[in-house]
């Protein structure tokens, strides 16, 4: 990939005493409470929690697909609580790439097509979404499975394919969200080193959402949430 595919702007995340909370039978239920947080644009920083702890709601907040109840949201500039619905749409669809745990692929579609959608989607030329999916299928490893329906690959390749598709917009910030919840060992290793490269290399912010301690443990910085409530760590 090249550089220059890249904004240059730098998509800082500030978040400021961000809530949400969910009324159930007449009581407030936070998933998040209060977060106070900052993550500059290239950094790696693990976001780790047990099941329930507010991390799958964190992470919407952060890609714009969920509004907090309380607080602010600034990434890059834009304001979510002043951005008007084309902004927004915008944000999601080329700052953020979400990964998720249970990949969200076209299961008879391609590899190439999988890739293909946002681009699709986004409006982009024939010519140059194909030469940008061909480009984020190769960065995954997959050039050889680029013509074979998903659902003839393995539980690894299935993530790379889904994370080459949050690639294809060439996002600043990439959101995965349990991405080894789903595979071995093994596996889970491979994805996350391709993870960790798309950071290393192409300085995207990864934001990398586990409740594994030992997958958390690779990133520099690291966000213990419990019960909605955030403790930073940086690593020395
Ligand atoms: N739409 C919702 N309605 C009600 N409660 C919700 C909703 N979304 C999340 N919650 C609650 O918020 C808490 C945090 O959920 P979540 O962010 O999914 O946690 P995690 O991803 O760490 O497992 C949980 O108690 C969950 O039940
Ligand atoms: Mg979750």
């Amino acid at each position: 990939m090249t550089k220059a595919g890249i904004a240059t702007d730098a998509a800082d995340i500030s978040l400021r005493g961000v809530s949400r909370f969910f009324e159930l039978g007449g009581e407030k239920i936070h998933a998040i409470r209060d977060l106070t947080l900052d993550i500059r644009q290239g950094e790696f920083v693990a976001i780790k929690g047990p099941s329930g702890s507010g991390k799958s709601t964190l992470a919407n907040v952060i890609g714009g697909l969920d509004t907090p109840n309380e607080g602010q949201v600034v990434v890059g500039g834009l304001d979510f609580s002043k951005a008007n619905d084309k902004e927004l749409s915008h944000y999601r669809s080329q700052t953020i790439g979400f990964v998720f745990q249970s990949f969200n692929l076209q299961a008879h579609t391609t590899v190439l097509e999988n890739v293909l959608l946002p681009l699709v989607i986004a409006g982009v030329d024939r010519a140059t979404r194909l030469a940008r999916a061909t480009e984020c299928v190769e960065l995954m490893g997959l050039a050889d499975r680029a013509d074979q329906p998903t659902n003839k690959l393995s539980g690894g390749q299935r993530q790379r394919v889904s994370i080459a598709r949050a690639l294809a917009n060439w996002p600043q910030i990439i959101i995965a969200d349990e991405p080894t919840g789903n595979l071995d060992q093994a596996n889970g290793q491979i994805v996350i080193d391709y993870l960790t490269k798309l950071n290393r290399e192409l300085k995207i912010t990864l934001i990398l959402i586990t409740h594994d301690a030992g997958v958390a443990n690779k990133a520099p910085r690291i966000l213990e949430i419990v019960d909605g409530t955030l403790t930073d760590r940086k690593r020395a």
